[in-house]
């Protein structure tokens, strides 16, 4: 069964983040459970949106204690350098907020690739004992000019995982290692949210939401979770082509 997508357009990458924050304290509230799981994408385009939610605008909103933070990708290098997700999003959002240390799960990408993706595999596997497949309750995704979302990447083996939940990959142009979570992971989450912004993203978005497309190479267009909600923010640059839905 085909999950309800929905597309909102923002007039501003701004406007956006506000929206995105605006839906993680939504969920937040609405998910009466005592703890939530919440993967947070990499990139650029989040960190609006972690910054408004280490802000007084939403921080008070948000009961830090019952979050936990979770990463849908990461870049094979140490937690402090410019490239990691971990620093973005620490410097962003982890830093200024009250979450208790052990509700950070960091991808320990500094670790040589096949043992980072085992050794967070092992702990997604503590925090979701007992099941095959874990299930998030928000997983925030951005997307690639080529259609890339998390680090699944057009073509690479990691698209044709099926056990794992977690596996080394390599982003095809630089080489970069990279951990990412699985296709079968992200399309078993409750809520998946992806953020995408600017003019150099129409055309894919445009394939990507036209499901009339073959969208079988991007793997942007293979994100359905099966059981679960997705929701396109986009912004007006990004939406700017015709016959955008
Ligand atoms: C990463 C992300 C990646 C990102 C897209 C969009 O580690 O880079 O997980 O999937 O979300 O490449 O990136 P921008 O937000 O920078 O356009």
């Amino acid at each position: 069964m085909e999950s309800p997508s929905h597309l909102s357009i923002f007039e501003t990458p701004e406007a956006l983040a506000i929206g995105a924050a605006e839906r993680f304290v939504s969920l937040t509230k609405a998910r009466n459970t005592e703890q939530l799981s919440i993967a947070l994408a990499g990139g650029t385009t989040p960190k609006r949106v972690y910054e408004l939610l280490a802000s007084g605008q939403f921080e008070d909103r948000i009961d830090w204690s019952r979050v936990h933070l979770f990463f849908g990708d990461e870049r094979c290098v140490p937690p402090t350098h410019s490239d990691s997700n971990y620093r973005m999003a620490h410097d962003a959002l982890i830093s200024k907020v009250p979450i208790p240390p052990r509700n950070v799960h960091r991808i320990k990408a500094e670790l040589p690739p096949a043992q980072a993706a085992e050794a967070y595999e092992q702990e997604l596997k503590q925090f979701f004992p007992n099941v095959t497949w874990p299930r998030f309750d928000l997983v925030f995704l951005g997307m690639g000019a080529d259609g890339h979302a998390a680090s699944l990447f057009p073509d690479s083996e990691a698209l044709r995982e099926n056990s794992k939940w977690v596996v080394a990959t390599k982003e095809p142009r630089s080489g970069q290692d990279r951990i990412t979570l699985t296709l079968p992971v992200l399309n078993n989450a409750a809520g998946v949210l992806f953020l995408v912004t600017g003019q150099n993203k129409a055309q894919r978005l445009r394939e990507v939401l036209r499901s009339d497309q073959d969208t079988k190479s991007l793997p942007a267009g293979l994100i359905r979770p099966a059981k679960g909600t997705i929701e396109w923010l986009v912004d007006a640059a990004a939406a700017s082509l015709p016959e955008q839905v």
